[in-house]
């Protein structure tokens, strides 16, 4: 498209009031753009706060409850659960994973019957449950691959008969997503979809997440970098993405976020099918320290980083300040 240069092209006109620079906004957040990722744990009245993400609470189940009351009044669409799995109850075959009366089942089951108008979000891969603190299974050493698929495919069908209503496998097994919607299907929950961590990186950015999930000291020097992907590959994630949507997700997701808007970027562009992507905790972890040092606007890089993956095309942001924005545009609006 040619256009005119200056001084008949003045950039700066449509930027003189706020009146002028809202009705040529490109992108805006909006709160349907939320997921909140919460964590549960064991016990009654409890909230712990997490050192490295502060802010961010570990809630008993029936804190859990009136928190997703409140994000379902203002509007957020959905919320992830995370157990906090009492180290007693983690194991190297991570059994409690399959129990119906995990931490993570039991609280999808008390904010399903409380808060029924919100969606719920499960986790499908063994690290809350493994005493090792990996992802899979582990024998001789290695995260085994089809053995692990056969286990994913049993807690993804526990969660769904808690009334989980979105099952995100986030082990990075391959050939988990076509086993896991076969596994859901027989199973009679058709209607359980699958939201794909289709894209996800072997990042340092998920260091706080495994402080407040407690596997950090089960993974001790261990890392993930045998199944998640390598952080200096593109080609890779798309074939990550294709392969998971012909297998059966129906939507994808790109983790980490902020450092990976290429990629989400890319993905949007390529597959044109739901995609969302993860402001994963140690992002999370870097604004709030930021802020809280008085280096940052807390409010304002909130909104910009989250504005960031709209531009980028997200359909949605699993982030942690998911209640506070929502609280934030109920207030101000967009
Ligand atoms: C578990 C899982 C992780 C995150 C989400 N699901 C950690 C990991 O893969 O080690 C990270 C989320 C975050 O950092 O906020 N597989």
């Amino acid at each position: 498209m040619s256009r005119s240069s200056f001084p008949s092209q003045r950039p700066r006109r449509l930027r003189q009031a706020p009146w002028l620079r809202n009705l040529v906004q490109e992108h805006r957040l909006h709160v349907s753009d939320l997921i909140w990722p919460i964590f549960v744990q064991e016990g009654d009245q409890l909230a712990s706060p997490i050192e490295s993400m502060p802010g961010v609470e570990r809630l008993t189940i029936d804190l859990a409850i009136q928190k997703a009351q409140e994000a379902q009044q203002l509007g957020i669409p959905a919320i992830a659960i995370f157990p906090a799995t009492p180290p007693t109850l983690k194991t190297p075959e991570a059994e409690e994973a399959l129990n119906p009366e995990n931490l993570a089942c039991r609280a999808v089951r008390a904010v399903k019957a409380e808060a029924p108008n919100i969606g719920i979000i499960c986790d499908v891969a063994l690290d809350p449950y493994s005493s090792h603190g990996q992802d899979g299974l582990v024998r001789n050493g290695i995260v085994v691959n089809d053995e692990t698929v056969e286990v994913l495919c049993r807690q993804a069908v526990v969660q769904a008969e808690a009334g989980c209503d979105v099952i995100a496998p986030s082990d990075m097994m391959d050939g988990r997503v076509g086993a896991i919607r076969k596994a859901l299907d027989s199973a009679g929950f058709e209607q359980v979809s699958i939201l794909a961590y289709a894209a996800k990186y072997a990042s340092a950015f998920y260091g706080p997440f495994r402080d407040a999930v407690g596997s950090a000291a089960n993974l001790g020097s261990g890392d993930k970098k045998t199944y998640q992907m390598n952080p200096s590959n593109t080609q890779e994630a798309l074939q990550e993405v294709a392969l998971d949507i012909q297998e059966g997700a129906d939507m994808v997701m790109v983790k980490p976020g902020m450092p990976y808007l290429d990629i989400v970027q890319r993905v949007k562009a390529t597959f044109e099918v739901p995609t969302f992507a993860y402001q994963v905790s140690g992002e999370y972890a870097m604004l709030s320290a930021a802020a809280e040092k008085g280096w940052l606007n807390r409010e304002q890089v909130m909104m910009e980083s989250l504005l960031a993956f709209k531009r980028a095309g997200a359909d949605g942001i699993l982030t942690y300040f998911a209640l506070e924005v929502a609280r934030s545009l109920a207030e101000n609006g967009s």
